[in-house]
């Protein structure tokens, strides 16, 4: 299947069954960057329903990276209190400061800008530049390496296929709705391509998913033996 009809399809179905979520702008509306940060941040290791009222109780605290930045860190870890992994709150607050300081307070827009900050990664990093400057680039978690392992039925094992994946991730191409195409990725992974018994029926890729046809969506991504 070509890029184009892939991309056309997931976006289609993406307008069609788009989860809202607080740190999800409306439909077309690009999403404050800060918001699209402070979320995935808390995402990592968290579950979306978890994180929800914590990221409600942050941006009525901190409206802006801003009023972050200005916060002592102890009330910053009094509000992240039960999201765990406190590390993720330190560097939280320390990226808040690096934003106000190099920064005039506004999140860069490139991958490298926010790959130099405290607590981004490369998937971090690639999520804030699609969903919040539509920068054309797939952030890859652990769900969007499962939707498109299967897609492929890619055979190398990870993380040594993470090559392959990103070459297959870079050649979906957009369409100038990275944002969207990225969170469609994401929802598809956590509503749809499960980890046990996907909901083939209801994926917008089930015609061209290789693992699908082959009857064993299930069998990707492959693991190296324990
Ligand atoms: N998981 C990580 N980032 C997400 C997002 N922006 N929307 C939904 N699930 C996510």
């Amino acid at each position: 299947p070509d890029a184009a009809a892939l991309t056309a399809a997931l976006l289609g179905w993406y307008d069609r069954h788009r989860r809202v979520l607080p740190w999800r702008a409306p439909a077309g509306v690009r999403a404050d960057p800060y918001a699209v940060w402070l979320s995935e941040i808390m995402l990592q290791q968290t579950t979306v329903k978890a994180v929800v009222p914590y990221f409600r109780t942050f941006t009525a605290a901190f409206p802006t990276v801003r009023d972050l930045a200005a916060a002592e860190l102890d009330s910053v870890l009094r509000l992240w209190a039960g999201l765990g992994y406190y590390a993720r709150a330190r560097n939280l607050h320390a990226c808040a400061r690096a934003v106000a300081e190099r920064h005039g307070g506004v999140f860069p827009g490139t991958v490298d800008a926010l790959r130099a900050l405290p607590g981004i990664g490369d998937y971090t990093a690639n999520a804030i530049a699609a969903i919040a400057f539509d920068v054309p680039v797939v952030p890859i978690d652990g769900n969007v390496e499962r939707v498109l392992t299967r897609l492929h039925a890619l055979e190398e094992e990870l993380p040594g296929g993470k090559p392959r994946l990103r070459a297959l991730a870079d050649a979906l191409e957009p369409a100038g709705r990275a944002g969207d195409f990225a969170q469609a990725l994401m929802d598809l992974g956590a509503t749809i391509c499960t980890p046990k018994s996907p909901a083939c029926v209801l994926c917008p890729w089930s015609e061209p998913c290789a693992a699908r046809r082959r009857g064993d969506p299930e069998g990707f991504p492959r693991k190296a033996p324990k």
